[in-house]
């Protein structure tokens, strides 16, 4: 089985596993436990691993707050300013092609009485950034944008939404669950106070992940999510996953060392994994190919062919999704392909290849034939492709977008 879903998951680098072990068993203790060697080691441990997120993003270990993993993270970062600053005003600002996470966040907020908009994006999945502009009025609290999506890859404008933000006087967050690790990621250069990670898309370990919070020029100051002992200077209590957190820290100090070499080469593999797909089979379109995009992602609308048909003929070959994990039982097509204007039966005929670390050169061929007999296959027991063919103009009859 090929892997090709590291958008969804990352297998955990042994390096992490290794730098783990030793906190399930020797070096068990609470982080939180001050009067004994094994709390102090533990505590020490997150020190250092605090440190290495914060580094690997250019922030101060102080400024990072360990959670469960980036919805987490994303929850109590708008919760959190919505229920800290909404004295200030009721407003805040997002896009149609957010995450669920930060989505129901933000429904939450209207829920309590809160006024969101949602910004659209063009076809290549951009931010139109004169709509934020005018979007941003005096009761604007928070724009939350993300940095990279996670079904498209593209990467929006961050230092010119930033700097539009601190212009206007607004707290800017941004969910960089996919780009932290795999492309240059520094909030505090670039203008953002608060900034969501997971370990798990970066080769750490499922369950962890963390907020950034800016402590300077202004602190933020959230409202916590989850009460109890006071953890994390009060804004998330619960007692530290040691492990987990050493596992993160792991794999940030790697990643800093390496992403800028492996997104070389991921980029390179999936050009060639595009083009030889594009080259070889009619009617298929690079969803956001137009736009900046994360250098391992490709989400691929192959034309007159079901999507879940495709995903279930190569699911033996390779593994794939459709767009999003948290989605993927859906048979809904993808609000991130809705929102860029792409058509439903386009955006149901859309499949997401993202790469990694260990695909090999050799997978590329393998890939490509695959999907290239799948399609073929598909589209040869299709009324539609027959009806596309014979020249027939299924876009006028409504059955080609
Ligand atoms: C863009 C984005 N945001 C948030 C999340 C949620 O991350 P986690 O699994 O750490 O809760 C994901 C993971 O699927 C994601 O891709």
């Amino acid at each position: 089985m090929i892997y090709m879903d590291y958008c969804a998951t990352t297998p955990m680098d042994p390096l992490v596993l290794e730098a783990m072990l030793p906190y399930f068993t020797r070096h068990f203790g609470n982080a939180a436990s001050r009067h004994h060697a094994l709390g102090w080691e533990a505590g020490a441990a997150v020190d250092q691993a605090r440190q290495q997120v914060a580094g690997l993003m250019g922030a101060r270990a102080e400024e990072f707050v360990f959670t469960s993993g980036a919805t987490e993270a994303i929850n109590l970062a708008i919760k959190g300013v919505w229920e800290t600053y909404r004295h200030k005003g009721n407003h805040v600002i997002t896009t149609r092609v957010e995450h669920k996470a930060v989505l129901d966040s933000c429904d939450w907020v209207r829920r309590r009485g809160g006024r969101v908009t949602y910004l659209d994006v063009d076809r290549n999945g951009l931010v139109d950034l004169d709509q934020l502009a005018d979007a941003i009025d005096a009761d604007t609290i928070l724009v939350s944008i993300m940095w990279a999506n996670n079904e498209t890859g593209v990467i929006q404008p961050m230092d010119i939404i930033g700097q539009l933000c601190a212009e206007k006087g607004v707290l800017l967050m941004s969910d960089a669950t996919q780009a932290l690790g795999k492309i240059p990621v520094y909030p505090e250069l670039t203008g953002v106070q608060l900034l969501a990670c997971s370990a798990h898309k970066m080769y750490g370990p499922k369950g962890v992940g963390g907020l950034y919070v800016q402590k300077r020029r202004p602190t933020i100051k959230l409202a916590a999510q989850l009460h109890g002992g006071g953890h994390e200077h009060g804004m998330r209590s619960g007692t530290l996953n040691v492990p987990g957190i050493v596992g993160l820290g792991q794999a940030a100090e790697l990643a800093a060392g390496t992403f800028a070499e492996t997104a070389q080469q991921l980029e390179l593999w999936r050009n060639t994994l595009e083009s030889g797909l594009l080259e070889q089979l009619p009617e298929v379109y690079v969803n956001g190919g137009a736009a900046p995009r994360l250098p391992h992602v490709s989400n691929l609308a192959f034309r007159f062919v079901d999507g879940a048909g495709l995903l279930a003929r190569l699911n033996r070959t390779v593994a794939l999704s459709s767009g999003s994990a948290c989605t993927s039982g859906s048979l809904d097509p993808s609000h991130v392909l809705l929102g860029m204007g792409v058509g439903p039966n386009v955006a149901k005929s859309s499949l997401r290849l993202s790469l990694g670390r260990y695909n090999t050169e050799a997978e590329l061929g393998t890939v490509t034939k695959a999907v290239i007999a799948a399609v073929d296959q598909l589209r040869s027991v299709s009324p539609l492709w027959a009806m596309h063919q014979d020249g027939q103009d299924l876009d006028a009859l409504g059955w080609g977008r």
